[in-house]
């Protein structure tokens, strides 16, 4: 399976700090937060790497990352002229996936501890569609929230909800088949003016093809203050 990393978009909440260097670069514990993405692929074996950036970082990433061979994987690159959303940004990917071919999308401020490759394996099993993983939280209105029918099947994902109905987020670990390119050509920007990956996911869960797991270990978006420091401790602890 292949995989495709996302480290663009602005770090708006990460400001001052992202002025300075992408998100995805900020330390986290011992190395560079996008360091740990490429260890959980790599662990589940998973070594073809697509990393979609923007273009002011671009250069910091291959000259940390290069091909990948320090890191035992193969990465290439594109970029993403402007941040006009997560799933604006899987489109890039199009020209690395094959047709029939399913990978796994990762969004790179995720951090997190449970090893994929029991996940992708279960993706590789299943016919076809999207899975994602998900997890509790405590603070569900920062996230993707999955709605359930009686029978647990998602029905569709709110973005962001007030009044969130579940406490179980939407992680940023996305599998897709890829048919999902043909899927993304026919969303419209949302309010923000973004291209949505939650819009994206409701068209399979509206035709009954987005399944789900959910993760055991710890997990963050690195995305604010808190979470980068919680995420920091952590990962120091598990590389001692
Ligand atoms: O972390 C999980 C959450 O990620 C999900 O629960 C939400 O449904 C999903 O929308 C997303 O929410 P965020 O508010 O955290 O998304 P953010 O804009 O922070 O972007 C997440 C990652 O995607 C981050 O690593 C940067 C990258 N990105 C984002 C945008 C908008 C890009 O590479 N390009 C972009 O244009």
């Amino acid at each position: 399976m292949k995989a495709v990393i996302l480290a663009g978009g602005t770090g708006s909440r990460l400001r001052p700090l992202t002025g300075l260097m992408n998100k995805h670069m900020l330390p986290v514990g011992k190395y560079p937060m996008i360091y740990y993405a490429i260890e959980r692929l790599k662990e589940a074996g998973i070594e073809q790497i697509l990393l979609i950036t923007g273009r002011a970082s671009a250069g910091l990433f291959i000259q940390y990352l290069g091909s990948g061979s320090d890191f035992g994987v193969s990465i290439t690159y594109r970029i993403q002229e402007e941040a006009g959303g997560i799933a604006e940004a899987l489109m890039l990917a199009k020209p690395y996936v094959k047709d029939g071919e399913k990978f796994v999308m990762l969004l790179g401020d995720n951090l997190f501890e449970e090893s994929l490759g029991s996940h992708a394996s279960v993706f590789e099993d299943q016919p076809g569609g999207a899975m994602v993983l998900l997890k509790q939280v405590h603070d569900p209105e920062r996230y993707g929230i999955p709605v359930f029918n009686d029978s647990g099947q998602i029905t569709s994902i709110e973005e962001k909800p007030s009044e969130p109905r579940s406490n179980y987020c939407v992680t940023g670990i996305y599998f897709y088949d890829s048919y999902v390119f043909s899927l993304i050509d026919k969303l419209t920007p949302s309010e923000r003016g973004e291209l949505e990956i939650t819009d994206l996911n409701n068209v399979y869960a509206e035709a009954g093809l987005l399944t789900y797991r959910k993760m055991s270990g710890w997990w963050t978006d690195a995305g604010t203050f808190g979470s980068l420091y919680e995420a920091a401790g952590r990962m120091q602890e598990e590389d001692e």
